[in-house]
């Protein structure tokens, strides 16, 4: 571990982030630019998140941050941290789904938030892992947190494709588009178009529905696209950053309300399932799950994505009993 006297103080958050591959890597990058938040990176790799915290601690002198990075591969190190960040766990390959993940990571996170939750048990917890529903089920029933406090990135994700296809199609700058994508992290995610906006004009007022559709199912299938270019693993910039805008909205307390996995107790009538709706996040976490009206058709979509998510919590309660 880096010896760092101004590891002392204690005024910035601590940010522990497991799993320091390309999306924990990037997610790194990216905080210690924020420079509010000191940040331990934990890998089983040995030297790999040494290597890249030392790389990121030299980076700061040449863009001006006093982010403190620590690499290791002992969760000691992430004793005490507010919020920690998980990334852990193999990725897709061209053609998998993500579904296809479900045994190795089901595996590898149950053994991550068990010991994040011995040395960091007040902690909010962000869940990156695929797939990323059933890895949020996974969390919360291994660390017993309240549903607060565990919370899964793939909303913003998803909507950041949608306003990505929107901006491009209607030529018009991204930071004036909005767009909401509710339900599971995968082909059955439900883009909202009635609530997705330029400048607060609806984009179903904006576009025929023929474009609407094509640019709904281009974003469901936004994650492959990209694998099938890369090849080899998945995309990680733009989960990274969206990853940081739930960091964020967190440490800083901002309140966004952003598209998030969470647990539904009986919200959107779904009862026991993490399914994707917009919250408002703040410091403690999840502090409000926004209700918004649904049509059948949208309410219908949200219902088929949630019983997808059963589907793999189902499956992974068969592996338990076949083990
Ligand atoms: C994606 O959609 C990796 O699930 C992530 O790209």
């Amino acid at each position: 571990m880096a010896s760092d006297a101004r590891a002392e103080r204690n005024a910035r958050p601590k940010v522990t982030i497991v799993g320091v591959g390309m999306v924990g890597g990037t997610v790194a990058q990216l905080l210690a630019q924020r420079d509010y938040a000191d940040i331990v990176m934990i890998d089983i790799v040995e030297g790999l998140p040494q290597g890249k915290a030392l790389d990121l601690l030299q980076t700061g002198p040449v863009l001006g941050y006093d982010s403190i990075l620590v690499g290791s591969n002992s969760y000691e190190d992430a004793v005490g941290s507010d919020l920690v960040v998980i990334t852990s766990g193999v990725p897709r390959k061209p053609g998998m789904s993500r579904d296809d993940l479900l045994r190795t990571n089901q595996g590898i996170i149950r053994s991550v938030t068990e010991q994040i939750a011995a040395v960091a048990p007040d902690a909010v917890l962000i869940v990156v892992s695929n797939p990323l529903d059933a890895m949020c089920h996974v969390a919360l029933e291994t660390t017993g947190f309240p549903r607060e406090r565990v919370i899964g990135q793939a909303g913003v994700l998803d909507s950041a494709r949608f306003r990505t296809f929107i901006a491009a199609e209607l030529n018009v700058s991204v930071e004036d588009v909005t767009a909401f994508v509710l339900g599971g992290h995968g082909d059955t995610m439900v883009p909202l178009s009635r609530y997705s906006t330029v400048a607060g004009i609806p984009i179903t007022e904006l576009m025929t529905p023929e474009k609407v559709k094509e640019l709904e199912t281009r974003t469901a299938n936004g994650g492959a696209e990209v694998v099938s270019l890369l090849k080899s693993g998945s995309a990680f910039y733009a989960p990274a950053a969206s990853t940081m805008a739930m960091v964020d909205s967190i440490l800083l307390d901002k309140k966004r309300i952003l598209p998030c996995s969470v647990l539904l107790t009986g919200e959107y009538g779904i009862d026991g399932l993490y399914v994707g709706v917009p919250v408002k996040l703040g410091r403690s976490g999840v502090e409000a799950i926004m209700q918004i009206s649904l049509t059948e058709d949208e309410q219908a979509g949200l219902r088929s994505s949630a019983d997808a998510v059963q589907a793999l919590v189902d499956t992974m309660k068969s592996f338990e009993t076949n083990a």
